[in-house]
């Protein structure tokens, strides 16, 4: 090959290596800033008519003892009922997706996860009461250099502890104490927090579809929670594995792989020389 065709082939290559950054930058901008602010934009457009269409319902069922014929009366206002039902929980599967869309970005920090944890515990303990049920907590020894989103961190353990909660309110209550066990440590290096009921567990012929959006065996629920944990876990660089067994209960498991200190302070150098 003479040397201008070298050129030339070289210039066509970095050519196509340039295109290809901007496609890809293209994609990852659609990605992380048109598509969540579209998808906010019409939630939003949704939720709006929802109110009106609620406050109306409202509204009917204050004039509805007006309609003489009593079976016709309490016929409408069942469908009246129904219909509020599913408007509240339209609203709450919107909330939930705005949930996920807002979450793009966020902060970390170098935080204690020991010391966040009790906090949470004191928050959901009446709920846990309620069905007869303690929460425990057993810190273990974590590295000082975990870098996390306290606020994924709070996110997750709620989704998760009112999970547990929740199993317990599908099996009768027997002689077995009901309990939720959180704790943390380190093994293999890696960090981790563990959440485990006592409860019913999770049946094997659905255990493949607990992290999928949408799906749920409560009433009641949006079938988002997992998934959304999923995601904040993956986005922290973690890793979350579940172990359950019916009758005897469920194990949940999030391991952080964290950042080295050497990847941190070269992290903070380069900032540093960013700015200057
Ligand atoms: N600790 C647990 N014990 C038993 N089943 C569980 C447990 N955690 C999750 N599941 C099962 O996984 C399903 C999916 O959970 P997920 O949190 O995603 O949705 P949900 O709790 O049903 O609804 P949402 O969290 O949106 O209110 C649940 O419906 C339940 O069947
Ligand atoms: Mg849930």
């Amino acid at each position: 090959m003479n040397n201008k065709k070298k050129t030339q082939n070289k210039e066509n290559k970095n050519l196509a290596v340039q295109e290809a950054s901007i496609i890809k930058n293209e994609i990852i901008k659609l990605e992380n800033e048109t598509l969540p602010v579209l998808a906010a934009g019409l939630a939003h457009e949704v939720k709006n008519p929802l109110a009106a269409i609620h406050l109306h319902l409202q509204l009917l069922e204050n004039q509805i003892h007006l309609v003489d014929n009593k079976e016709l009366r309490e016929n409408l206002l069942n469908r009246i009922q129904i219909i509020k039902k599913e408007i509240i929980s339209l609203n709450r599967l919107l909330q939930e997706f705005l949930k996920v869309i807002r979450s793009e970005k966020r902060s970390y920090k170098i935080q204690e996860l020991n010391e966040m944890i009790p906090s949470i515990i004191s928050l959901l303990k009446p709920q846990a009461h309620k069905v007869g049920a303690e929460i425990y907590f057993y810190p273990g020894k974590l590295p000082i250099n975990l870098e996390i989103d306290p606020i994924f961190v709070k996110q997750i353990l709620i989704n998760l502890i009112i999970n547990s909660i929740q199993a317990f309110y599908t099996e009768p209550q027997n002689q077995k104490k009901r309990k939720i066990e959180i704790s943390t440590g380190i093994e293999n290096d890696i960090p981790y927090i563990r959440i485990a009921d006592n409860g019913p567990g999770i049946p094997e012929d659905i255990q493949h579809k607990i992290f999928e959006p949408f799906f749920t065996t409560k009433q009641e629920g949006s079938g988002l929670g997992l998934a959304l944990v999923k995601k904040m876990v993956e986005e922290m660089n973690g890793s979350i594995e579940f172990i359950s067994k019916e009758k005897e209960g469920t194990i949940f498991t999030i391991y952080f792989y964290p950042k080295s200190i050497k990847d941190i302070t070269n992290e903070a150098q380069r900032h540093k020389n960013e700015i200057e």
